[in-house]
């Protein structure tokens, strides 16, 4: 298999805080990982660090071979070729759903309107959502704003794409229709570092779970030997928290 994001030794502080410990990671061509672990232990900002969001301390994030952690202004283009998609949806309020889309692919990556446009309108279909190009995010729910940014990171072409807790903020029925997109992009062998709280999701797009306790990867497994027996006593309580008896 052919590994498009290397992590070596990544280490990361806040003041005297470690927040990431020597994180290693390579991650294959397709492949869908998910990133599980309690509140506080360092998931979303080893997303901002992989992402160049967070300078690191220690350590390189490399994209097919191209350091783009630590990096400088030159590194742009390789940080582009990573999309990250957020709990909230940062749309631009004042422009339309079909705006929001076309606005990075011609600015930064200089494409034509005509064909920012095309994909655009190609990818909102895909979402369900070409009839609500014109519409402002204000007017969409919480599930369609997720869907467009969702279709926003796509427009730069990603070769990796990010996803921090996207359903975290949504209604349950909205859930569905948000995760069926990504499932999708599992589908079209996306290579995807997802991190999530919906566990059955996790179950059912993951090639690979991380667990990640106090800033280390703690477990890399298959996702069915981390649901059924997980190896560390710290993973089974995590998985614990999400049983409910009367
Ligand atoms: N900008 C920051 N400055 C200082 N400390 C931070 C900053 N961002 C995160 N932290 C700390 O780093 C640790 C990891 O935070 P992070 O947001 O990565 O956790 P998480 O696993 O994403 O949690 P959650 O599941 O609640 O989203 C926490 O202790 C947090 O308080
Ligand atoms: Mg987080």
């Amino acid at each position: 298999m052919e590994s498009v994001l290397k992590i070596e030794h990544m280490s990361k502080k806040f003041d005297d805080l470690i927040v990431l410990e020597d994180i290693n990671l390579s991650i294959d061509k397709g492949e869908v990982v998910v990133i599980v672990g309690s509140s506080g232990c360092g998931k979303s900002t080893l997303l901002r660090c992989i992402n160049g969001l967070e300078d690191i301390d220690e350590g390189q994030v490399l994209l097919d071979g191209e350091t783009v952690n630590p990096g400088n202004r030159n590194l742009t283009k390789s940080r582009e070729k990573i999309g990250m998609v957020f709990q909230s949806y940062d749309l631009f309020p004042h422009k339309t759903i079909l705006e929001n889309a076309i606005l990075a692919p011609m600015k930064v990556q200089k494409r034509s309107r005509k064909d920012a446009v095309e994909e655009a309108m190609r990818l909102l279909d895909r979402v369900g959502l070409a009839e609500r190009k014109d519409s402002y995010p204000r007017q969409l729910s919480g599930g369609q704003k997720q869907r467009v940014a969702i279709v926003r990171a796509l427009m730069m072409d990603p070769e990796v794409l990010l996803f921090d807790e996207v359903t975290a903020a949504l209604d349950p029925e909205m859930v569905r229709e948000v995760l069926d997109v990504i499932l999708d992009l599992a589908k079209q062998k996306r290579t995807m570092l997802i991190v999530t709280h919906e566990m059955s999701f996790a179950k059912a797009i993951a090639d690979r779970i991380l667990f990640l306790d106090d800033g280390r990867i703690i477990e890399d497994s298959d996702p069915k030997e981390f649901f059924t027996s997980p190896a560390t006593e710290r993973a089974k309580r995590f998985l614990r928290t999400f049983e409910y008896e009367k």
